[in-house]
């Protein structure tokens, strides 16, 4: 008796000789299948084509084609586009002045001087508070300023001063709005002392600091300053009150 091996080898061998024809036949029915979709294949690409969205006229086939800009031109006419490029130019124009205007308007605004400070540019005076014959002095602007209330006689006495031969020749009408009312910068004409009210040789003020004299009016008649005490912007808003500045 053959061993086992031996048999299953044996009926190995005579399954696929009975299987090998099925076999081949299937592997040549694949085959065919296999040349009949090249055939088709080969057909379809043969008769294919490319339809070029440029077209075949030998323009077309430029690389340099311009492209046709027609669909977006303005049906209305030429004049119609300027009048509307002109009204925006304008417009713009406007827009931009007016903002420049307004950019520099705050510029210099902001740089001019505040409420407070305009308000000590000006110091207004009750005169009723003042009586004849008497100096007041006030702070304006830092400085002091010389108030007289003047007498009869003081008016008369400013008036009638040889005032064509004095050092700063000036008649006492041009340094007063109302005789009554003296208004001066406290400031000697020197070196800036502050001169003493009803002092020195004329009746006025006297500075100090280097001898000057001024008279009632003012005016320098004696001393090293050249020139007469300084008249400051003044009015008078009402009879009552003095507004300097
Ligand atoms: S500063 Fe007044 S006299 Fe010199």
């Amino acid at each position: 008796m053959p061993p086992l091996s031996t048999s299953s080898a044996s009926l190995l061998r005579a399954c696929s000789r009975q299987q090998l024809p099925a076999l081949r036949t299937a592997l040549s029915s694949q085959q065919q299948q296999r040349r009949t979709r090249a055939s088709a294949t080969n057909t379809t690409a043969t008769t294919s084509s490319f339809d070029s969205p440029f077209g075949q006229s030998k323009e077309s086939q430029s690389t340099l084609k311009i492209p046709s800009f027609k669909k977006y031109a303005s049906k209305s006419g030429e004049n119609s586009n300027k009048v509307f490029s002109y009204f925006m130019a304008g417009s713009m124009g406007l827009v931009t002045a007016v903002g420049a205007k307004a950019t520099v308007q705050d510029f210099l605004v902001n740089m001019s001087a505040s409420a407070d400070v305009l308000a000590q540019a000006k110091v207004e005076i009750a005169l009723g508070a003042i009586p004849e014959g008497k100096n007041v002095i006030i702070k304006w602007r830092g400085k002091p300023v010389f108030i007289r209330h003047r007498t009869a006689s003081e008016i008369k006495e400013a008036e009638d001063a040889k005032w064509e031969a004095l050092r700063d020749p000036q008649p006492d009408s041009d340094r007063v709005k109302n005789p009554e009312w003296l208004v001066m910068l406290g400031v000697c004409t020197h070196l800036g002392c502050v001169p003493i009210g009803e002092a020195g040789d004329y009746g006025g003020w006297f500075c100090p600091c280097h001898g000057s004299h001024y008279d009632i009016s003012g005016r320098i008649r004696k001393g090293p300053a050249p020139l007469n005490l300084e008249i400051p912007q003044y009015s008078f808003p009402t009879e009552e009150s003095l507004l300097i500045g």
